[in-house]
């Protein structure tokens, strides 16, 4: 089990070099400012600990790609050399990115509960929460910059176009599943182009930014890239079933917020164009929350569910097809496939 095995060394260097850029936010009078974002990264506040921090799958994919990358051609079993370091700075960047996205994120889909609390906009209103994520973005860079002393300047200076590449991506997505909200005109085609910005752009940046901090060559570089993009896409579908059908306890988020805010997720877009009983009573108006469990019953049963799984379950094999092509070696290697298989059976 690599996977586990890396995770237990990389997960408390990533929580170090994350703590060590928000501490930058703290200083006299800033006790309640700073408080903000260790509240929101799980660290302070109640209830905090590992289930309030998230996952960490996008720091994690940074520097799996890059251990991966700097043991091309070495076998399977190969251990890590202690250089998976060098991209810590752009692992700890690429979480703060994800997360100044999910403050705001919850504030523009209404959500009360990310990571089974009250949101940043829920404890603290919505100006703050506004501007914490702001603060969020901003430490993000600070971070990133620290690539300089790992890597030197030229390498960090295409670390920065890439993240900045990602984040235009993630907003012009975000564009798109908020405009989405409104209309009655969507057809499954519509899904990809939305989901390919709001999540498998920032995916995409990290694979990519591993191997580019690993020295891959060009063409592993382009696989690698195309390996966190085909998982992003995975990752978002999943997500979608897990926000209908997954247990609040365990996502941390409310499970009828997708249906009540008139969300484009893939289940409701294919029911859509199914023009069965859950695409009438759509059509009828907004959803109210009473009704949602029957309703998702309803989705389940015109096959909204299955075909959600099923296309996660081909995208994640479009993504191990891809990291094939990028040559990873070394455990980091094998860890990446087991972390691939992996997020398609979570539950959170
Ligand atoms: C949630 O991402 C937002 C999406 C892009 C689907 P994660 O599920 O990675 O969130 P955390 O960081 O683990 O809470
Ligand atoms: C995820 O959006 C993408 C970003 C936050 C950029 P969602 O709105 O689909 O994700 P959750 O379900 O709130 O985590
Ligand atoms: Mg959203
Ligand atoms: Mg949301």
């Amino acid at each position: 089990m690599p996977l586990q095995q890396l995770s237990r060394v990389f997960l408390p260097a990533i929580e170090a070099e994350l703590e060590r850029t928000v501490d930058l936010a703290d200083g006299p009078g800033m006790e309640e400012f700073h408080l903000m974002q260790a509240y929101h990264l799980g660290w302070r506040g109640e209830d905090s600990g590992p289930e309030a921090s998230g996952k960490r799958i996008r720091p994690q994919l940074v520097l799996l790609a890059t251990g991966a990358s700097q043991a091309v051609g070495a076998g399977n079993e190969s251990p890590l050399s202690d250089d998976w370091r060098k991209g810590l700075p752009a692992a700890a960047a690429i979480e703060l990115i994800h997360n100044f996205s999910l403050i705001h994120d919850d504030i523009q889909d209404n959500s009360p509960l990310r990571r089974g609390r009250p949101t940043v906009w829920k404890k603290w209103g919505i100006p703050q929460a506004i501007n914490a994520g702001d603060t969020m973005y901003a430490l993000a860079f600070i971070a990133l910059h620290r690539l300089e002393e790992t890597c030197g300047p030229s390498i960090a200076m295409e670390a920065y176009q890439l993240l900045l590449q990602a984040i235009l991506k993630l907003t012009q997505g975000q564009y798109l599943d908020i405009s989405y909200e409104g209309r009655q005109d969507l057809t499954l085609d519509d899904y990809w182009p939305m989901v390919s910005g709001k999540t498998a752009a920032l995916l995409a940046a990290c694979t990519e930014m591993g191997a580019l901090i690993g020295g891959a060559s060009q063409p592993d570089r382009t696989a690698y890239r195309l390996f966190g993009f085909s998982l992003g896409l995975a990752f978002q579908a999943q997500d979608d079933l897990l926000g209908i059908w997954g247990d609040e306890a365990l996502t941390g988020k409310s499970a009828d917020s997708d249906l009540v805010e008139g969300k484009k997720s893939l289940p409701v877009l294919f029911a859509l164009e199914q023009g069965g009983a859950f695409a009438r009573r759509w059509r009828h108006g907004p959803l109210m929350a009473a009704e949602v469990p029957e309703l998702a019953r309803q989705l389940e049963a015109e096959g909204a569910r299955a075909y959600t799984q099923e296309k996660a379950n081909q995208l994640t094999g479009q993504a191990l097809d891809a990291l094939e092509q990028a040559h990873p070696g070394g455990e980091a290697g094998s860890a990446l496939r087991e972390l691939a298989l992996l997020l398609l059976k979570r539950n959170a």
